[in-house]
Formats: structure tokens, sequence, C-alpha cells
């Protein structure tokens, strides 16, 4: 019923908006977190779209999950200037110390890790946002901390 409700209103905002349905899927993920795969149906009908057609949109774009996130999300900082100041050691660290690769979430459900590509922050590179927070200068060892810090 959350679901539906969030499609609905979703779709209320956007269906006048040429090519609707990306900005309908936002807002379905701002909503609920992910876009479920209940959701799918509901979308291609109200959009006059095939299922096929919604499912290869959200399959397409990394950035819609089709799951759940865990409890906090990490954003990793793959771009140029966070490159050349460690961020490549620092995504090597991150993925081996969580075990999983990006989009995926840590099997107690406490961090999903993802990329992004530039968050502003690049003189203090390598640069990360958890839970929507920004730091820089992050080494392992700070990630470390960072993440032994959001599981508590
Ligand atoms: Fe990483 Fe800009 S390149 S914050």
């Amino acid at each position: 019923p959350a679901q539906r409700a969030a499609v609905r209103a979703a779709v209320d905002r956007h269906r006048e908006t040429p090519g609707a349905l990306l900005p309908v899927l936002h807002a379905v993920q701002d909503a609920l977190g992910h876009v479920p795969k209940d959701a799918v149906p509901l979308i291609a009908f109200e959009l006059n779209l095939s299922r096929a057609e919604v499912h290869g949109v959200v399959s397409f774009y990394h950035y819609f999950r089709q799951q759940p996130p865990g409890r906090h999300v990490v954003h990793l900082c793959r771009a140029e200037a966070c490159q050349s100041v460690g961020a490549v050691a620092l995504e090597a660290h991150a993925k081996r110390s969580l075990g999983v690769d990006y989009h995926e979430t840590t099997p107690d459900g406490a961090i999903t890790l993802e990329p992004v590509y530039c968050l502003g922050n690049c003189a203090l590179g390598p640069a990360l946002m958890i839970d929507g927070q920004l730091q820089g200068r992050v080494t392992p060892q700070r990630f470390d901390q960072l993440m032994a810090r959001a599981r508590v």
C-alpha cells in the first residue's frame, strides 16, 4: 500500500512531463529507497509503457536500486581529482574491507556501496559521502573508522 501510494504520487506529479519515466523512477526511489519489482507493472500501466520498457530502464541505470539499500549508503568518489590523490587505493580497500562491490550491501545490511563521479570536494580528496554527509581526505584507516562508527 505504501508502495502503491508512492508510485501514484510520483505518476501524478510527472504524468504530463515528456519522458515521464525517469522522473517517476527518481521520485519512487526518493520515496521508497529503491524501485521495488512490484512497482514496475504499475508504473508501466500508468505511463502506458510495457513492463519490459520500464524494467529495461530500471536495470540500465545503476543509480536505480532494485533492492532496499542498507542502513547506511556510502558514495565513493571515482572522478579524476580524487583518483589522483588515492581514490583508487581507497576504492580497493573499501571493497575488500566491506566484502562488496559497487551497488551491493554488506550481508549484515549495514552498508551499501555506490560510486559517484565528483562530490564537489576535489580539493579534499579522496572524498566520500556517507548518508549525505561529505568526508574528505579519506585514508583507508579513516574509512574503517567511519564504517565502524556507522555500524554502532
Ligand atoms: Fe572527487 Fe571531485 S573528484 S570530489
